[in-house]
């Protein structure tokens, strides 16, 4: 490890702030390798990665079986275009149709495609198959949502900083209380073709809404003929302990929103699946993107859904989960204020008087663990799912010792 003195972090973090657009505001750390849960930075520092690129890295950096399938498929063909049909297509869509349980996919690259792709085909569908009145669909979306970073998207955003100054905003959006199913009914009126939610808010903070929500809003909007879209681009694919977070309550939306861990942290890979009767209002010519579904994507795509199949993701998710929040709720009360989520996820408060988010991420990061703070106070921990006992012990003690609790 080199000294502080002749350290390249600082000169390269002035070199990247230099040529970018400052939209981010990333811990000074500049990485240059990754393995499993670790990684190494340009002076040869190790870190315990406990962001995984914010959900998208859920079996670990460069896990095995999907670099293979990469390395396979670079060597064969990475990309034909939706006008043509390749071979690792049929496979990745049956898979991924299987897994969540519903007949069509349609895949797209980043997760805010997949949102705007969900909110095309609920229009879509309200006008061809609800009767709703021409340019009158209206989508229910809960406060504090964090859905992508489209123009479309944003309009709805209640985070002052996601939204200002993009307008005009895109109308047919109405915002509720996340949690609150009355105000959900209430405001479900004929226009309504479907309620946008994420079963638990990431961005906000980890926020797990109360018992019943969720099957709530599936119950209204099965008796009121609207399609719930279930944003699972953080929550899916094992983060929670389930294979989504909607399964436990036991939960079919009609349509899965998925995106980040669906290309293993290696391509960006997102989707929706639906029944034929939603996702088959879209016809040739309506809706598509030139590397969505590609093959490298559909290869890296195959192998993210068999790893899931296994559901050892999920098993060590719930298990492991269990500790992280048991050690996680012990620091109530000495530098946290509350402690949410489930499975390898969670939200912790600390207290604003022993110090901000940001500051206990950068004393983290000295330590040799990587988080990162959300609105002030927050800071979020999602490790890797291949992460062992001894190593999350070490990052509560880490946590713990920051915030003076040790
Ligand atoms: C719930 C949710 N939806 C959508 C997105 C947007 O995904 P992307 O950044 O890939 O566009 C995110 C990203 O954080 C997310 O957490």
């Amino acid at each position: 490890m080199n000294s502080i003195v002749d350290s390249r972090t600082p000169s390269a973090v002035a070199e990247a702030e230099r040529y970018t657009a400052h939209n981010y505001h990333p811990l000074p750390v500049v990485i240059a390798e990754a393995d499993g849960c670790w990684v190494t930075d340009i002076d040869g520092r190790r870190y315990l990665d406990f962001l995984s690129g914010y959900s998208a890295l859920n079996f670990g950096h460069r896990h095995p079986a999907l670099i293979a399938a990469a390395h396979a498929q670079l060597d064969k063909l990475t990309l034909t275009s939706r006008a043509f049909i390749h071979d690792q297509f049929a496979e990745f869509c049956q898979r991924l149709a299987e897994l969540t349980g519903q007949d069509l996919v349609l895949p797209m690259n980043t997760g805010a495609e997949a949102v705007e792709t969900a909110i095309k085909v609920a229009r879509k569908w309200g006008y061809q198959v609800k009767g709703v009145p021409d340019g009158q669909a209206k989508i229910i979306v809960a406060a504090d949502n964090f859905h992508g970073r489209t123009t479309t998207i944003i309009s709805f955003s209640t985070d002052e900083d996601a939204r200002a100054d993009f307008g005009p905003y895109t109308p047919g959006f109405e915002i509720v209380p996340y949690g609150d199913l009355e105000a959900l009914a209430e405001a479900v009126d004929d226009y309504t073709v479907a309620v946008l939610l994420e079963p638990i808010q990431g961005e906000a903070g980890v926020l797990v809404p109360p018992d019943g929500y969720l099957s709530g809003v599936r119950a209204l909007c099965s008796q009121r003929n609207v399609l719930f879209l279930a944003d699972e681009i953080q929550s899916g694919l094992a983060r929670t302990g389930r294979t989504f977070a909607v399964d436990h309550e036991d939960v079919k939306p009609d349509m899965h929103i998925m995106g980040k861990a669906l290309g293993g942290g290696i391509v960006p890979v997102s989707a929706v699946a639906a029944s034929r009767e939603v996702l088959g209002v879209l016809q040739p010519g309506q809706h598509g993107s030139t590397f969505g579904g590609n093959p490298l994507a559909c290869a890296v795509g195959i192998e993210v859904v068999k790893l899931l199949e296994t559901g050892e993701f999920q098993k060590r998710s719930a298990d492991l989960g269990a500790l992280l929040h048991e050690q996680l709720r012990a620091l109530m009360g000495r530098g946290v204020t509350a402690v949410r989520g489930r499975g390898l996820w969670a939200g912790v408060d600390i207290d604003p008087a022993v110090m901000t988010g940001r500051q206990a991420s950068e004393k983290l990061m000295a330590r040799g663990m990587l988080a990162k703070d959300t609105h002030g106070t927050t800071i979020r921990l999602a490790p890797p799912l291949v992460i062992e006992e001894d190593e999350i012990s070490w990052a509560v003690r880490q946590l713990a010792e920051v915030i003076g609790a040790a």
